[in-house]
């Protein structure tokens, strides 16, 4: 049980009958990944990520006190549209949390929610869809029991919340740099929730990622089967060993700017992710031809030019370009003449590290 466990939050305590709160937060992109969790959504090992900005949810959650005694009353709409199909994942979570926030059970909630990305564009929209609603409901509990948080406090509930929800979704909302899981490499971390990195070179605060659409499928094996399938992989004990040594090594290339080692070791825990799913029982692959030739050329165009760019993967098949700002624009030029013909439709997003999240009006 957590510190955030607190049945004095019930309906019958709160101060408003309805109300009314928005927030946008974005994606993120793991540089060291978190695969592989156990027990409450606790990961097996610590993860470190970049706070994406164009990628990202705007949630409004509405709230309106109701005479029933038990269940939770909740509408999903997305782009104003009614989607009943997505509401039990959301009930689901909702009810998980009755623990810290009990009196959800007697408000009839409606989400409004919508992506800047195109919906199956192959982006996980977990965590900037479970953030943006943690966001919603932490300042909602605020709104009904007059709670005070600082800043920190009140992005280390919200970051605690979305984790119950999904795991990745712990770091979305801190500015720049955000990681999650105990580790002895950086004083503060938790398994509970993330903390933001701060002290990190500026090259790293204004770094270009350009996610190149290699499809659009929607994934065959989820990120939470794939999780599982950790449990009985042979190599997951390494694994877990391995990311706490790379963990190690990319905090003072954080501190020191240096883009090589963060990029070096980027690359390879995004290959070791994909090695995961392909040495589970039963394996599987989510890259496509695509993928592997737009891995290729990125790494041929870095040996070629000397240009400081580097891919990281998520769990699915499109390769995400990071570059320091200064080389945005060659890098831009050789996405267009090399990359996007290899892409679906010639689909690339545009996106750069960012603030975090921001309340809407
Ligand atoms: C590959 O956070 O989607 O993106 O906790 O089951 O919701 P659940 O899983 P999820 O896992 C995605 C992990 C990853 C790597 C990472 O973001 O660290």
């Amino acid at each position: 049980m957590s510190h955030y466990v607190n049945p004095s939050l019930t309906a019958v305590a709160a101060a408003l009958d309805s109300g009314k709160v928005a927030w946008r937060s974005p994606s993120n992109l793991a540089l060291i990944k978190y695969w592989g969790k156990h027990g409450r959504q606790l990961p097996r090992n610590a993860s470190v990520s970049l706070t994406l900005s164009a990628a990202h949810t705007n949630s409004h959650l509405s709230f309106e006190k109701n005479d029933k005694q038990s269940g939770i009353d909740f509408e999903l709409r997305y782009d104003g549209i009614r989607k009943e199909a997505w509401e039990p994942k959301t009930v689901k979570f909702l009810n998980s949390i009755s623990d810290v926030y009990p009196f959800l059970n007697g408000y009839t909630l409606q989400l409004d929610t919508i992506n800047s990305f195109p919906h199956s564009a192959g982006i996980a929209s977990s965590a900037s869809g479970m953030s943006a609603l943690a966001l919603c409901l932490v300042e909602m509990e605020q709104l009904l029991f007059g709670t005070e948080y600082t800043q920190a406090e009140f992005l280390q509930k919200v970051s605690y919340l979305s984790r119950l929800g999904s795991g990745s979704a712990c770091r979305s909302m801190y500015p720049y740099l955000a990681a999650w899981g105990e580790t002895l490499h950086l004083d503060g971390s938790s398994d509970l929730f993330g903390v933001p990195v701060d002290g990190v070179h500026e090259v790293f605060k204004t770094m270009r990622n350009y996610i190149l659409i290699a499809g659009r499928e929607e994934k065959s094996v989820s990120s939470t089967a794939g999780h599982a399938l950790m449990d009985s992989n042979l190599y997951a004990d390494v694994r877990y060993k391995e990311a706490d040594l790379n963990f190690g090594k990319l905090m003072p290339a954080l501190y020191e700017g240096d883009v090589k080692t963060m990029g070096e070791i980027t690359e390879h825990e995004a290959l070791t992710l994909h090695a995961l799913m392909m040495t589970s029982h039963p394996s599987y692959i989510l890259l496509l031809p695509n993928t592997l030739i737009l891995l290729q050329k990125i790494r041929a165009f870095r040996a070629d030019t000397g240009v400081p760019v580097y891919f990281s993967l998520d769990a699915g098949p499109n390769p995400h370009v990071l570059v320091p700002d200064a080389y945005a624009d060659q890098v831009e030029s050789f996405i267009e003449s090399e990359l996007l013909q290899h892409c679906h439709e010639g689909m690339m997003i545009k996106d750069q590290v960012g603030l975090g999240s921001t309340k809407l009006a």
